[in-house]
């Protein structure tokens, strides 16, 4: 690892959409670099294109134009197995809509990027590691449970503890504690903090939440599909709540 190398590079990124006859621009010509180990906080009003943002940093959707880089490696024109090995390595993600698998369990729903790209073939490794994840989301009671048996909090913690199962250098999570009460929002939060310090993960975390946003190294505010601040901090420093 190189220190201060460059985990994410954003360059001259455009989305438009044809809706009809007419063309949405989503996003303007956006670039910027995000260092190894930086936490960085995406904030603008509804429909400003976080969202949008995120899924291209993760390589979920393709730009209209521009390029991604992760770790060095240009995604945004990869053909998808190329990609999907890539993402596996690279990137965890957590949606703003969750997205679990119905049919599984909070601790399948946790082990299954693991099953997908290790080779371990009885997961021991993996399930331990799903588990403690659950606990330190507070779900140690709710490993059996299907997504339909979960609050939308409870469901969105297991997609927390989901994005963080294969240790990637980069986790994107848009808006992760937007269903949270105090208590397991500050939890999230914990998490999130100890992944970003201890293992010097790479954080992008879209939130309204300004609090949230202090704690943050970096505040990149959108409008209307274009950067209109791109700030370092000083981030706020957390107490762990008992
Ligand atoms: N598939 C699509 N077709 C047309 N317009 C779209 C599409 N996807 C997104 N948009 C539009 O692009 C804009 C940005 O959407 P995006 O979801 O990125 O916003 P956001 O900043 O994440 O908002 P929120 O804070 O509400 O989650 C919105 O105006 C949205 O309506
Ligand atoms: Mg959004």
């Amino acid at each position: 690892m190189t220190e201060g190398s460059t985990m994410i590079e954003v360059e001259g990124l455009s989305k438009s959409i044809r809706n009809g006859a007419r063309t949405v621009d989503i996003l303007k010509g956006i670039s910027f670099a995000v260092p190894r180990g930086q936490f960085v906080a995406i904030m603008g009003s509804s429909g400003s294109g976080k969202s949008t943002l995120l899924g291209l940093l993760a390589g979920l959707d393709s730009p209209s134009a521009g390029e991604v880089r992760l770790n060095g490696t240009a995604i945004s024109y990869l053909p998808e197995d190329q990609l999907a090995k890539v993402r596996g390595k690279t990137v965890g993600f957590v949606f703003q809509s969750y997205q679990l698998v119905p049919t599984l369990t909070a601790l399948e729903n946790v082990l299954l990027p693991y099953e997908l790209n290790t080779e371990d073939a009885n997961n021991q490794e993996g399930q331990k590691r799903a588990r403690e994840l659950l606990n330190s989301v507070g779900l140690s009671d709710r490993l059996d449970h299907y997504p339909v048996q979960l609050s939308g909090g409870e469901q969105q913690r297991v997609a927390l503890a989901r994005a963080f199962i294969l240790r990637p250098p980069i986790v994107l999570a848009d808006e992760p504690t937007g269903n949270l009460d105090t208590t397991n929002g500050s939890h999230v939060l914990e998490l999130l903090l100890h992944l970003n310090r201890s293992l010097g993960t790479t954080l992008v975390l879209v939130t309204h939440d300004p609090v949230l946003a202090g704690y943050a190294d970096r505040r990149i505010v959108l409008r209307d599909g274009a950067v209109i601040s791109d700030e370092i901090q000083q981030p706020a420093s957390f107490m762990v709540a008992t």
